[in-house]
């Protein structure tokens, strides 16, 4: 399907591993100029010089702290205009509840709150007079399906998306859409790293502990970035402009119920 994009520019924010380099490729794979962003700018290279092997387009890396402004300053720069933005960040670590600070609980909002909402904020009207924008939020699944220790995550995610639902109708009769998509367990470093750190803590070896995991998934597995990154492109696309203020769920029907 050709997803009508060829050409459009898109800022895909902390897309140097993971579920964000899988967008970024995606769209890249669909004819758009990316953006990308990380902290660590030789992974970052790397991520370069891995979407500009199988695609053709311009790919503008940016080594920045997206929570900062000095970060989204270096990215709007790079895009001051973009046409698509999809907004990620790493997440809080996880912890108790009753543990946390305030500033904890501050760094943990901006990060996965604020900070998209403020990119938002800086995007929006170009796309608005254009007639043509595409925002996805990485959220979690937690927002749907608390997770024990990553409240934080799950309230600002879920705080985020409770904003961005009237603002979505403000501005879809511009062809504005904005919608979140909802990873369950994805392959990434992220998921490995808290595997490992699972397993050990429960003296338990990797692999078995992981088959575990994947056994409670009714798909039997952990889903592959490649998935993920599709499905945002197609929210990205010409053909998605009747979807907005949505909440994709991905997560091989983990989530028991429904709706
Ligand atoms: N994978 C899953 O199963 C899963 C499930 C639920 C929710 N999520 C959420 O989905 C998002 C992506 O997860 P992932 O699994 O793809 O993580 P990942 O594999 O750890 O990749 C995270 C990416 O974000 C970048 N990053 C982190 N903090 C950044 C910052 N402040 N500024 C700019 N870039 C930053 C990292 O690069 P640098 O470290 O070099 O900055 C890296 O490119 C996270 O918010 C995560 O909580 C993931």
């Amino acid at each position: 399907m050709d997803l009508g994009i060829a050409g459009r520019t898109a800022i895909v924010c902390a897309s140097s591993r993971g579920l964000g380099k899988a967008c970024a490729h995606s769209l890249a794979q669909a004819g758009v100029n990316v953006i990308i962003n990380g902290r660590d700018e030789a992974t970052l290279a790397a991520t370069a010089d891995d979407i500009a092997a199988d695609t053709d387009v311009e790919i503008t890396p940016v080594a920045a702290d997206v929570s900062t402004a000095e970060g989204q300053r270096a990215l709007l720069a790079a895009a001051p205009e973009p046409d698509i933005l999809v907004n990620n960040n790493g997440g809080p670590p996880r912890k108790d509840y009753k543990e946390l600070t305030r500033d904890a609980m501050v760094d943990g909002v901006v990060m996965n709150m604020v900070t998209p909402i403020e990119l938002i904020q800086a995007v929006i009207d170009p796309m608005v007079e254009r007639k043509f924008g595409r925002i996805v939020n990485i959220t979690s699944a937690s927002v749907k399906r608390p997770l024990t220790g990553l409240d934080l995550s799950s309230g600002a995610r879920a705080g985020l998306t409770a904003f961005l639902s009237g603002v979505a109708r403000q501005v879809a009769a511009s062809n504005v859409t904005m919608n979140h998509i909802l990873p369950g367990a994805f392959d990434t470093d992220r998921l490995r790293s808290g595997l490992e750190a699972t397993a050990s803590m429960l003296g338990k070896p990797l692999d078995e502990f992981s088959a575990e995991r994947m056994a409670e998934i009714p798909t039997g597995r952990f889903g592959y970035p490649d998935e993920f990154g599709k499905a945002c492109a197609f929210l990205c696309s010409v053909h998605a402009g009747y979807i907005t203020g949505q909440n994709l769920l991905i997560d091989g029907g983990a989530f028991h119920g429904s709706f």
